[in-house]
């Protein structure tokens, strides 16, 4: 039976703790209709003002885990582990993280989103290779898990149904910074997606969603979240201040992961940065699984296995699997290309010392690669390429990166965001690791 919904309001507003009985009575009425989208929106308000206690967010997550189904894995029998990002710019790591740590006889159940705002998706980018599903039903899923060890899909209706009608109320009602409620709303989807373990990528910097001094907290809630479900988890907080790579888009970042993921390619030092996250990444992941006995061990044979040319085999069978045509990965220069580019150059010599993220992913977002509305269609050949990095030495007039759209005026916005993003500084700049943090169940 509902309960007084304006009582549990008032109860929250009022800074009390909820019950257990509280929170998933609210949430369970207002999946099924009885709680109106306007006393959600008041609930989520004051939870956003008054927080939610460890306890809260427990109940929370599991309210939103049982609105749905949870995926049994249980038949797969080796280690499940997977991997979830904040949200960043450039950030592909997803798809060579995910054929690498399979690669390890480590089932690795990827379940991702779509791009939204400055961030991109690694559901858009899989998409962009012609006939690729990300839309397989919960048996399809398993079954290709079982014959590979790897599949990458979205958010299926099954999967807390409660969190997807809430995040998107969310979304227009200026509620989703807040840590209790992003913990519960990422916590819920990887648990009930079967995995034994989960490594947070936490994004931190201009392109991150979150301001730094709540990264850590985020971290901390989640892990114990987690834990709370028997879910191993670990925290990497990574620098998200600069695009990761030298692609931001959705073609142009599976490019240049098939590159780094072929071996015949070559790879420039324009990636390096986002080698070093995605192997960082890989190692926690075999640690968290109980493959390797550090991350540095994993680190270690993800970067073996990646020159060995398994990961790109891998990665092959995933894309046929799922209904992508392999040809475009074997041979990059037949996908067809944008109607319009542009460069953009330095305006006076010296060493770069911002490629400032948020600009970057606005600009995407204006070239057509990402979305400001959920119901956008995203135009998969448009990006921007990065020629120079941070910490290059760079003269007037060189190219620091170019810009591919449907249209002169998205090049024109596109380029005015990317001019204001763009820093040159007469004095040396350091080349700093993107990785900052690591935070596991002891720390918490
Ligand atoms: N991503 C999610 O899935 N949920 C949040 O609340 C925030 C980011």
């Amino acid at each position: 039976m509902l309960m007084n919904p304006v009582e549990i309001i008032r109860k929250k507003r009022d800074g009390y703790e909820l019950s257990e009985y509280e929170i998933k009575n609210f949430i369970r009425g207002y999946v099924n209709g009885e709680v109106s989208d306007y006393q959600m929106s008041a609930l989520l308000m004051a939870i956003y003002f008054r927080g939610l206690g460890n306890e809260e967010t427990k109940f929370l997550t599991e309210a939103y885990i049982e609105s749905g189904r949870k995926l049994n894995l249980s038949k797969l029998n080796k280690p499940k582990v997977d991997k979830h990002s904040t949200g960043g710019v450039g950030d592909k790591t997803s798809l060579i993280l995910a054929p690498l740590v399979a690669c390890f006889d480590v089932i690795v159940p990827m379940i991702s989103g779509r791009g939204l705002g400055h961030t991109g998706g690694t559901l858009d980018k899989l998409e962009s290779i012609p006939g690729f599903r990300t839309d397989l039903s919960a048996d399809e899923f398993i079954k290709n898990l079982e014959s590979i060890n790897v599949c990458m899909i979205g958010q299926t209706d099954e999967l807390t149904p409660a969190d997807r009608k809430i995040y998107a109320l969310r979304d227009v009602t200026g509620t989703v910074e807040n840590i209790s409620l992003i913990t519960a709303s990422i916590a819920s989807k990887k648990i009930a997606e079967g995995t034994e373990a989960v490594v947070y990528d936490i994004k931190c910097g201009s392109g991150a969603n979150l301001s730094e001094d709540k990264l850590d907290e985020l971290a901390r809630n989640l892990i114990r979240t987690s834990n709370e479900f028997g879910q191993k988890a670990l925290a990497v907080i990574t620098d998200m201040d600069s695009p990761l790579g030298y692609s931001v888009g959705n073609w142009v970042e599976v490019k240049e992961c098939v590159e780094i993921m072929n071996p015949k390619l070559p790879v420039t030092g324009l990636s390096l940065d986002l080698l070093e996250v995605t192997l960082f990444l890989a190692g926690a992941m075999l640690h968290l699984a109980g493959e390797a006995q550090s991350i540095e061990d994993g680190i270690k044979w993800s970067g073996d296995k990646l020159l060995s040319g398994e990961v790109f085999s891998k990665f092959c069978e995933m894309v046929k699997l799922q209904g992508g045509d392999v040809e475009y990965i074997h041979d990059l220069n037949i996908y067809p290309s944008s109607e319009y580019s542009r460069t953009i150059c330095a305006d006076s010599d010296g060493y770069l010392a911002r490629l400032d993220a948020l600009s970057f992913g606005k600009a995407a977002v204006e070239l057509g690669c990402g979305r400001k509305k959920t119901d956008d269609t995203v135009d998969h050949k448009a990006g921007i390429l990065i020629r120079k990095k941070p910490g290059y030495e760079v003269k007037k007039g060189d190219v620091i990166s170019e810009i591919y759209g449907s249209s002169e005026d998205k090049l024109d916005i596109a380029q005015r965001l990317l001019n204001e993003g763009i820093g040159i500084s007469p004095n040396p700049v350091s080349f700093k690791s993107k990785i900052l943090k690591v935070i596991d169940s002891k720390d918490i």
